[in-house]
Parts: C-alpha cells; structure tokens; sequence
C-alpha cells in the first residue's frame, strides 16, 4: 500500500514536467544562477571525497608504520580550503535565494 506522500509524488511526476526535461525559471539569469548554484554543489561533494581520501591515505601509511614526508600533512589542507570556500557558498543559498526574489518583487 504506497503512502500519500508516494501517490502525491507519483501524480505529480504524471502532471508536472517530463521526466529528464530542465526545470524552466522565470528568467534566464535565474537560470544561470540555479545551474550554478548545482555546480558549486557538486564541486563540493566531490571534493568532500578527494579531502576524505587523502587523509585516509594518511592514517593508513601511518598504521603501516611509515612516517610521511612532512608536506603530505599539508595536502588535505588544499581541497578543505576549497571545501571551506564552496561549503559558506551552500551555507549562503538559501539566505540569498530570499535576497534574490525581495530584490525581483521590490
Ligand atoms: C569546512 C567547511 C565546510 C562548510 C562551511 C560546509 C558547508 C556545507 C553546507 C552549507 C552544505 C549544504 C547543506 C544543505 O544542503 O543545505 C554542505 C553540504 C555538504 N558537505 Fe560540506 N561544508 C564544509 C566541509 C565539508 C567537509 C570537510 C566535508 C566532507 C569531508 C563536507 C561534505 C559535504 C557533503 C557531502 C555535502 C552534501 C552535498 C550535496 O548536497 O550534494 N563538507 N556543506
């Protein structure tokens, strides 16, 4: 027995767009900005990957018992400054997504 939420879900999808096709936005720069906004994102996942690798790769080469060269310590220190970066970015979203539709209203 599928709950409401799935049925609303389902009869949307029939309703709403097809599947696969972009969502439309008022406006082109909207536009823009959305698919930009999607790429920061994806840039921070992946990047989210990259920095949890590296310093797994650390602690594994310490629990063989090799001490690593003094700058490998320094390497997550790059994509964390990117994840730092792109991360206040997501953080920032929804506070300018507000700023942005006060601004289109005003
Ligand atoms: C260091 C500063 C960081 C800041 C300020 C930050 C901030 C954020 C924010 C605001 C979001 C969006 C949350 C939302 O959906 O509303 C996010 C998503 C995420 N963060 Fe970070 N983050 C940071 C570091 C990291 C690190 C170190 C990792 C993992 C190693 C990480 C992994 C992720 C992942 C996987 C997502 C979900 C991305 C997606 O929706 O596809 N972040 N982060």
């Amino acid at each position: 027995m599928p709950s409401k939420t799935s049925i609303k879900i389902k009869q949307s999808g029939k309703q709403g767009r097809q599947a696969g096709r972009p969502i439309r936005f008022r406006s082109s720069s909207e536009e823009v900005l959305m698919n930009w906004d999607i790429w920061i994102r994806q840039f921070h996942r992946w990047l989210s990957i990259i920095f949890t690798a590296v310093v797994a790769a650390i602690f594994i080469t310490l629990g063989v018992g090799v001490e690593p060269a003094y700058w490998v310590y320094l390497m997550p220190l790059i994509p964390l400054a990117l994840l730092i970066l792109s991360g206040l970015y997501l953080f920032a979203l929804p506070y300018a997504g507000r700023w942005r539709s006060g601004r289109r209203t005003a």
